[in-house]
């Protein structure tokens, strides 16, 4: 008999033999039946024990079996419009592998017992929703960046730079000095390109944020991409591609899994290049008439990207932003010099920034004034420094959060779902 997942049980199947191996994921016993609904990587599917139709001890295994247990079926595939699926299988032996205590949660809960028992809730349906839509967008990535002539390379986590804002490092005890945990693998990336041409790595950055927001964690899966010869035009369309890139892949693999979040895969596959430019002194004009109270070198924090987005149905760019909000690296807009030649790729619907991109500045003499200015020891910025000194190219890259995308794309009200064990100011356990 040939192991079974529920999702492969369809009609062809019925009045066939087949095994199932899960978790109980409902039970209840009525005289001499067990109705029982279990749960495998697939989907759930109902098992009906009937007294008689199983060894007398399978039966009073199954009576006794709470949920949560593991079990192993053998028995008959059936039709029945009463169960989930329109599918159960009549069972003839009933095995229980490991019997579940009483499991700690049940139907409703708080969000912090939940995040206490964090090893157990990630059996949840949504969970496992989300952790193949994950899967399914990093597959599409991989595919799409292959396709492209990009090298997957494997940047450092330890590092001694702060690409982005250095009051958010995590600082470690490296041996006998300091060192700290990476917030972008940007400028490792950028050393790579001189023999790769296009790279790209899919990484854990690090973020001491101390805010609690919905959308920030201490820990994301941070993917980057940087190549030579690229101007910051070009940067926005590889974004725009491989968004859509990642999008198909989630339509392809789970639209079941989407649904079951409540998101309508149509949404996902209407959601094509090009996307729409929006230059950051327009999206202020569009913020002060809508009665937002921002002006030239205000951020765009979660309000404002909010508002920018929300009547949207397809992510926008917002480009050329004031030097005074965003790093050292970025290349100045000849166009508008107050700016930079940057993007940050804003998720529709009222989500906000999933991507951070920019063209890199290739003037030594720009950055080290930059670098002194805020104090920063110029001996751990050296090595970025050689690469403007040996053979310097224009280039461009980007990172976008592996969790925000996922929140966007899976409607999750909270970036910690987007992840199987979160890690925020307040939790590092389980
Ligand atoms: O905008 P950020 O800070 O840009 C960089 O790190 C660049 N050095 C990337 C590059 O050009 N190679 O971060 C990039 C993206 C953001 O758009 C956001 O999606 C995500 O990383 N991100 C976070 N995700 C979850 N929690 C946090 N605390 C995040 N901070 C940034
Ligand atoms: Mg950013």
């Amino acid at each position: 008999m040939r192991r079974a997942y529920n999702r492969h049980l369809s009609k062809d199947l019925v009045g066939k033999q087949v095994q199932l191996r899960g978790w109980l994921y409902r039970t209840r016993s009525s005289g001499g039946i067990v109705f029982a609904v279990v749960r495998d990587s697939t989907g759930i599917m109902q098992v009906t024990v009937k007294k008689g139709s199983v060894p007398d001890e399978d039966f009073d295994s199954a009576v006794k079996a709470g949920i949560e247990s593991s079990v192993e079926i053998d028995g008959e595939l059936a039709e029945d419009k009463r169960a989930p699926g329109g599918f159960e299988v009549r069972a003839k032996r009933f095995q229980v592998a490991g019997l579940s205590e009483p499991f700690p949660i049940t139907e409703y809960q708080s969000t912090e017992l939940l995040l206490d028992l964090r090893h157990l809730w990630i059996r949840s349906r949504e969970q496992t929703a989300v952790s193949k839509v994950k899967a399914a967008i990093l597959m599409g990535a991989r595919k799409w960046f292959e396709e492209n002539d990009y090298i997957e390379v494997t940047p450092p986590i330890i590092t001694a730079v702060a690409p982005e804002d250095s009051t958010t490092l995590f600082q470690i005890k490296y041996f006998d000095r300091i060192a700290y945990l990476s917030q972008s693998a940007q400028f490792y990336l950028e050393s790579l390109i001189f023999s790769l041409d296009k790279v790209y790595s899919l990484t854990p950055s690090f973020r001491a944020e101390k805010s609690r927001t919905p959308r920030h964690l201490a820990e994301y899966w941070h993917l980057e991409m940087e190549a030579a010869w690229m101007d910051n035009e070009e940067n926005m369309r590889v974004q725009e591609e491989l968004v859509a890139a990642m999008l198909d892949k989630a339509v392809e693999k789970c639209p079941d899994e989407l649904k079951l979040l409540k998101r309508d895969p149509a949404t996902l596959k209407r959601i094509r290049p090009p996307f729409d430019r929006m230059k950051y002194e327009e999206a202020m004009d569009y913020l002060q008439k809508r009665g937002l109270d921002v002006s030239w070198g205000s951020d765009l924090g979660a309000i404002e990207e909010r508002e920018l987005t929300k009547d949207r149905d397809m992510p926008v760019f917002v480009v050329n932003y004031p030097k005074e909000l965003k790093p050292f690296y970025m290349k100045e807009n000849p166009e508008d010099p107050r700016t930079y030649k940057n993007s940050d790729l804003l998720a529709p619907e009222g989500f906000g920034e999933i991507i951070g991109g920019s063209e890199r500045e290739t003037d030594n003499a720009r950055m080290i004034a930059w670098l002194e200015d805020k104090g920063e020891s110029l001996d751990n910025y050296k090595w970025y420094l050689d690469l403007r000194r040996y053979g310097s190219v224009p280039h461009s890259g980007f990172g976008l959060g592996i969790e925000r995308i996922v929140t966007w794309i899976c409607k999750l009200d909270h970036i910690r779902d987007a992840t199987p064990y979160p890690r925020t100011v307040a939790r590092v356990y389980p």
